[in-house]
């Protein structure tokens, strides 16, 4: 009998609906490939929304966990051990920045971020007290949290969770002149995905990041990238900012850096913009954990060889032009750089959930977003022929 639709019950019962997962129950994984509970395997083409960049349990990172399990786990920041700096040095250098502040999801990389842009405000910029405001794009994804869902365009996400946090101002995704007027003497940042992940892997105009880049620099104003999704090799350089060849005064890091295996999110900058916080004024019981660090000290090891950039560099080229071949035959359009993928399907054939489920049906696991789009981006250690059985399994699925 299969196991399958009894876990699936069994989960439903027992949690918030708060997700909408696919009627699949994993139980192992390695390297791109998934195994359920009935041992049926599958393609992992979501990668836990990046967060698997290197793959379900890569054996540097596997490794570097168990050392650290056998040695400490916790010690919070009230004190300090013995991976806390070099997992700061590290990761610090290869953001090219001074300073890192670990945390330990997503979304409270952006909280950092938010907090520390206004502090700088106030304290460096001389911005009127209370008056701080931040540039956002419609379509953003930020995170969950009270404060990010106040300036999320997605009524699913912010409907319903008012009252909002006010100060921040959104204008159209890849918009300059909108972002550069929407500018003012209290503005202290401008906060953007480099692409736009949950949107659908939206790519913004060529020239935005630059010219963004150019009037922050002009107005005073901190440049935050959200690279929690885009960065960390997905796109096929270390940080999609890369990409446009800009550097923003902030970077937000998450999901990839702990590796799949724990939760670590970090903000690098530098000192006369990180160096703004002072004991008390911010932190996390887990935020930079020693396994948190020993982890992710070996993530951005792996980043630093620079093989995993390559590998989405060039497989993404081989998966974009398989892609590109379905625009016409089931495909509207495609979109994304490296191993990163939106993919918007006729939606007279089917919608996104729909598509997904018949992949799922075909050994493959990707996630819908927004109607008819769906999202690829597979562990960064997919080989061709892998991709290449994505591309048939998918024109399989178009093909009805
Ligand atoms: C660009 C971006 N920022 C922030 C987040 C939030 O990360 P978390 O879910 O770890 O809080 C996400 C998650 O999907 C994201 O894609």
């Amino acid at each position: 009998m299969l196991r399958t639709p009894g876990a699936v019950r069994d989960a439903e019962r027992w949690t918030a609906h708060n997700y909408h997962p696919l009627p699949v129950v994993i139980s192992s994984a390695e390297g791109c490939w998934l195994t359920d509970v009935d041992g049926r395997r599958y393609l992992d083409c979501l990668a836990g929304y990046s967060a698997l960049n290197f793959g379900h349990r890569h054996p540097k990172l596997i490794e570097a966990a168990h050392a650290q399990l056998d040695r400490l786990t916790l010690t919070s920041r009230a004190f300090i051990h013995d991976q806390f700096a070099d997992f700061c040095r590290e990761l610090a250098k290869l953001c090219g920045k001074d300073l890192v502040l670990p945390m330990n999801t997503g979304a409270e990389a952006v909280e950092t971020g938010i907090k520390v842009a206004r502090k700088w405000g106030y304290q460096v910029k001389g911005v009127t007290p209370g008056q701080a405001n931040i540039v956002v794009a419609e379509g953003n994804f930020h995170g969950r949290t009270t404060t990010i869902v106040s300036f999320s365009t997605d009524e699913d996400a912010r409907a319903d969770f008012g009252p909002y946090t006010p100060g921040f101002t959104v204008v159209p995704y890849g918009d300059l002149d909108a972002l550069t007027a929407a500018i003012d003497e209290n503005t202290v940042a401008v906060l953007l995905e480099p692409i736009q992940g949950e949107q659908g892997v939206v790519v913004p105009p060529e020239g935005y990041l630059p010219g963004v880049r150019r009037v922050c620099t002009e107005r005073n104003v901190l440049f935050i990238a959200d690279e929690i999704q885009s960065g960390l090799g997905r796109t096929g350089a270390t940080f999609a900012c890369d990409l446009a060849g800009v550097t923003p005064d902030m970077y937000l890091l998450g999901k990839a850096l702990g590796g799949g295996i724990v939760p670590v999110s970090a903000v690098a900058a530098d000192a006369d913009v990180l160096g703004v916080l002072k004991p008390g004024q911010h932190g996390s019981t887990f935020g930079g954990n020693p396994l948190a660090c020993a982890v992710a000290t070996e993530v951005v090891r792996l980043l630093a060889t620079g093989e995993f950039q390559q590998r989405s560099a060039e497989l993404g080229e081989r998966l974009h032009g398989g892609l590109q071949s379905l625009v016409g035959k089931g495909l509207v359009a495609v979109r994304g750089r490296g191993l990163w993928a939106g993919l918007d399907i006729d939606p007279a054939l089917m919608t996104g959930r729909q598509a997904c489920e018949r992949l799922m049906e075909h050994g493959i696991l990707a996630k819908d977003t927004h109607g008819s789009t769906i999202r690829l981006a597979p562990p960064l250690v997919i080989t061709e022929e892998e991709i290449d059985h994505l591309l048939a399994q998918l024109a399989a699925v178009l093909a009805g």
